[in-house]
């Protein structure tokens, strides 16, 4: 749950003021929340990546202070105070010295980490790639690997989901989005770099510093430098086949220029495409991983999925075509980000001092919105801790907007949602008509690591006639 330490630094950003808002609590009042140990406070806790950590805290009330690493850390529970703070008041809450840390570790310069006008005018620059014509276009590839990677397993074969996800998902993110085909070699340092990340920014390990040469920060720092190698091969290889007609987000990022001519620097490109392999392939991993999970040990959803995928696709392949009437395949898919979401918590920093809730909270404050447990709130959702995906169908939306927000929301919204959606419907349709799993990991405990990690999810094959 928590990163330290820096490969590169960035200056901080921004400073403003905001009116802030006005709840039952006068402003000034104290936050309430537990008193922790002496000056650790609650670091211990925190750095336990128990995800039911963020649980307990709840019990303070919808806006909760501790103290955690030597910073003020405000927990968020209201779906109210998530959106005020997202989207109504995005412009007075910035990333902040939390996630520039790790920011600094992996791609200072890459999307999910930059701040004001380098932000935003690379976002600009790269929406291009995320149209829905674009995204649309992917369908047939996401299809065809999922596919491949089903044919990879044998019947009665044990698998593990969450490596083979993994391995899929980068195969798709690759071939779509950077017209590139990555061999099993190249195709391991990312993964590989992934678990390194994993390892190296959650639990104790992420409060030592990078000189110490623990085995965690010597692997750490061997994988990140093959995975750097990785990257300049292929930006190389991409601008000498400068005019080979490649259209993708690997060509925009090299071609595309500013609005005052310039183009983006050698050590952006490095950063965004870091940031769009891990970003874009380890979330959509985790997705569909709890998802079919989920279905696995559902046998009436499972039935009701079978008959959908029968009616709607009979023998042929699904399509992007067939996404608006595989309808449970989608609701599924909800439902496992909400049971399950990959980001289970979004960071951000008041730019000044600010209210939230009614609370009085310092500008230099950390404030966690709690997406794992609003998902899992009963004020919100009935059974809460239930898969049903079928209360996505059933028109109940009766609840506050943000009581579910898997992909964030406002100006930073997630850049890949459309992609990451229908690929995960397309993903678990493919693999779904294709066969049956039968639970080898009865239960789940993930960790609260840079995403909500399942660990390993072994499951059995049965393959399914058509
Ligand atoms: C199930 C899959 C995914 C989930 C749950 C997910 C979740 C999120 C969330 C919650 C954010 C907002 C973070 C914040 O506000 O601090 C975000 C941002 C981002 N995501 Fe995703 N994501 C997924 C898939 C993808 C894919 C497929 C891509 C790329 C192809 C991607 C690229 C990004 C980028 C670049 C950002 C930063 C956007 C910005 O700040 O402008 N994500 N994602």
């Amino acid at each position: 749950m928590s990163q330290s330490t820096q490969r590169r630094s960035e200056t901080a950003d921004s400073a403003a003021s905001n009116d802030g808002d006005t709840r039952e609590h006068p402003a000034g009042e104290q936050l309430p929340g537990p008193d922790g140990l002496p000056v650790l406070g609650e670091t211990l806790s925190f750095l336990s990546a128990d995800i039911e950590y963020g649980t307990e805290l709840q019990s303070y009330g919808d806006v909760v202070g501790f103290e955690a690493l030597g910073r003020q850390f405000v927990a968020v529970y209201d779906p109210e105070v998530v959106q005020e703070i997202l989207v109504e008041r995005d412009d007075e809450f910035c990333k902040g010295e939390f996630e520039r840390q790790l920011g600094d570790l992996l791609a200072p310069d890459g999307l999910v980490f930059t701040e004001g006008e380098q932000w935003a005018r690379d976002r600009r620059l790269l929406q291009p790639a995320f149209t829905p014509g674009r995204i649309r276009s992917f369908g047939d590839t996401m299809v065809a690997r999922a596919a491949a990677t089903v044919d990879g397993w044998d019947d009665g074969a044990v698998v593990d989901l969450r490596s083979e996800c993994s391995r899929l998902t980068l195969d798709i993110l690759t071939r779509t989005l950077l017209d590139l085909e990555l061999d099993g070699e190249r195709g391991r340092v990312v993964r590989e770099v992934v678990d390194a990340i994993g390892d190296r920014t959650s639990g104790f390990a992420s409060v030592l510093p990078d000189w110490l040469p623990t085995p965690t920060n010597r692997r750490f720092e061997r994988r990140m430098n093959a995975m750097d190698d990785l990257l300049e091969t292929l930006v190389a290889a991409r601008r000498t086949a400068n005019g080979d007609g490649h259209d993708d987000l690997l060509s925009t990022m090299l071609d595309a220029e500013y609005p005052d001519g310039s183009t983006m620097s050698a050590e952006t490109v490095r950063d965004q495409l870091f940031t769009f392999l891990f970003a874009g392939h380890e979330t959509t991993a985790l997705g569909l991983t709890y998802a079919l999970w989920l279905v696995a040990g559902d046998e009436t959803v499972r039935a009701d999925l079978d008959a959908e995928l029968d009616s709607v696709c009979g023998a042929s392949d699904p399509g992007f075509g067939d996404i608006p009437a595989l309808e449970l395949t989608g609701a599924v898919v909800d439902e496992a980000l909400r049971l399950y979401p990959p980001a289970y918590a979004i960071y951000r920093e008041p730019v000044g001092e600010t209210t939230l809730g009614g609370y009085t909270v310092p500008d230099d404050s950390t404030v966690m919105l709690a997406a794992y447990q609003i998902h899992r709130d009963e004020r919100w959702w009935d059974a809460p801790a239930e898969f049903r995906p079928r209360r996505w169908l059933a028109g109940d939306d009766d609840r506050p907007e943000y009581a579910y927000f898997p992909f964030g929301g406002g100006p930073r919204h997630c850049i890949g949602m459309r992609f990451a959606r229908m690929e995960l419907q397309l993903a678990l349709a493919t693999v779904l008509q294709r066969v049956r799993f039968e639970r080898v990991t009865e239960t789940l405990t993930p960790d609260a690591k840079t995403t909500l990690d399942s660990g390993p999810v072994e499951m059995r094959v049965e393959r399914r006639d058509r």
